[in-house]
């Protein structure tokens, strides 16, 4: 049985352990607190301690979900992923000698952007949920203590807040590429659905908004903007895009707004 996280109970209860020392806890705890979604009753519980940042549900079976960059799907991807020829490195153009800068506005739980931080890629990452938030930045915190991944880790850099309040690089460096993989409506609840998956769709509830994160990307000065969609779904914004890559279950719309070149 999948956990689904009923919308009108989206509450979650904030655990610090002792020897939980990351940084980001105030900043969790102040945005659920502010958001009103804290509760010491709630089914979810965000546990912070010495490990690193967990998420689990208090009566559930499941393993509790935890961002590891340097074991699990991700390593094994990292390492048997088929590089550049993925589809993902061709959307955003990943071309012999050239190293577009990427910013990841729905970072998510940074999958996508570690696969493309591994070909190469810097990454600018932004991500609004609070507790999305602070799983990922656990995440990339050990791996940048990780021998294997950490010089992978030092190309990303993720900043909390939505992108359709500031989509631009804080740093003023150029951006060749904006990605966006907004949450899709769950139409299929069955197991087809990967378990860690439903627990995020649960976790993270849809992007409604979605479509205006294309409208936005497209007003800032980039080469391109990438979007990852269900192999069947709708153009975001009904926006044809320039071209696609479409993989057996989800494709990628390209849309070309200049050359990318790497000055
Ligand atoms: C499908 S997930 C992205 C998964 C990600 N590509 C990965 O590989 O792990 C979508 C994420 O985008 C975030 N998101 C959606 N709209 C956003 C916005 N306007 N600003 C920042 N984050 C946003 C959601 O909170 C969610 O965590």
């Amino acid at each position: 049985m999948g956990l689904v996280w009923p919308l009108l109970d989206n509450s979650i209860r904030i655990i610090q352990e002792p020897g939980a020392c990351q940084p980001f806890i105030d900043l969790c705890r102040e945005s659920l607190y502010n958001a009103g979604r804290l509760s010491d009753n709630a089914k979810f519980h965000l546990v912070f301690s010495s490990e690193g940042v967990s998420l689990l549900h208090a009566e559930g079976k499941e393993s509790p979900l935890f961002v590891d960059f340097a074991a699990g799907a991700v390593d094994h991807r990292r390492k048997f992923g088929g590089g550049k020829n993925q589809d993902i490195a061709k959307a955003v153009g990943l071309n012999k000698g050239f190293y577009p800068r990427v910013l990841d506005a729905t970072a998510g739980l940074g999958r996508d952007a570690f696969v493309l931080a591994s070909l190469g890629c810097q990454m600018v990452l932004q991500e609004r949920s609070p507790i999305v938030y602070a799983l990922l930045a656990d995440g990339l915190l050990r791996a940048g203590k990780d021998a294997d991944v950490a010089e992978i880790a030092r190309r990303i850099s993720l900043s909390f807040g939505s992108s359709l309040e500031t989509m631009a690089q804080e740093d003023g460096a150029p951006i060749d590429v904006i990605y966006l993989d907004p949450m899709f409506p769950e139409r299929n609840k069955s197991a087809l659905v990967k378990k860690d998956m439903r627990f995020f769709h649960a976790l993270v509830g849809d992007d409604p908004d979605a479509d205006q994160l294309l409208s936005k990307a497209m007003t800032i000065d980039c080469a391109r903007v990438v979007v990852k969609r269900p192999a069947k779904a709708e153009f975001l914004d009904g926006c044809k895009p320039s071209h696609q890559i479409i993989g057996k279950s989800i494709r990628y719309d390209v849309y070309v707004k200049r050359k990318l070149t790497s000055a």
